[in-house]
């Protein structure tokens, strides 16, 4: 599926990177709309199985969007705003700095 954004870049863009990719993104948009424009299908995997998921809600209640951002795990894409420079990256399982869920 190809995501595309209503918003011009009569506002301005900003410079992101998303897992290591740089793109321009037009200003005001949340992070789970530039990850989906940019063509990045998912966001996370799941702690478990690994399972990938992307943004579902949108609105800050799933919490399917959970990314690393400027380095910072755990962060909701979708009620987060493009900054310039900011570093985006998909979140492995529970992300970095935090303890591995067991399996037994
Ligand atoms: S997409 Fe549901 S919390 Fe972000």
């Amino acid at each position: 599926m190809k995501f595309t954004t209503l918003f011009d870049t009569d506002q301005g863009t900003v410079d992101i990177v998303i897992d290591g990719r740089s793109v321009q993104v037009p200003k005001g948009i949340s992070v789970a709309a530039a990850v989906l424009g940019s063509g990045l299908p998912y966001t996370r995997t799941t702690p478990v199985s690994g399972t990938r998921r992307a943004p579902f809600c949108m609105m800050g209640v799933c919490y399917e969007c959970l990314m690393v951002i400027d380095g910072k795990a755990n962060q909701r894409a979708c009620v987060t705003l493009v900054r310039d420079n900011m570093r985006v990256e998909v979140q492995q399982g529970v992300g970095p700095g935090l303890p591995e869920i067991g399996h037994g």
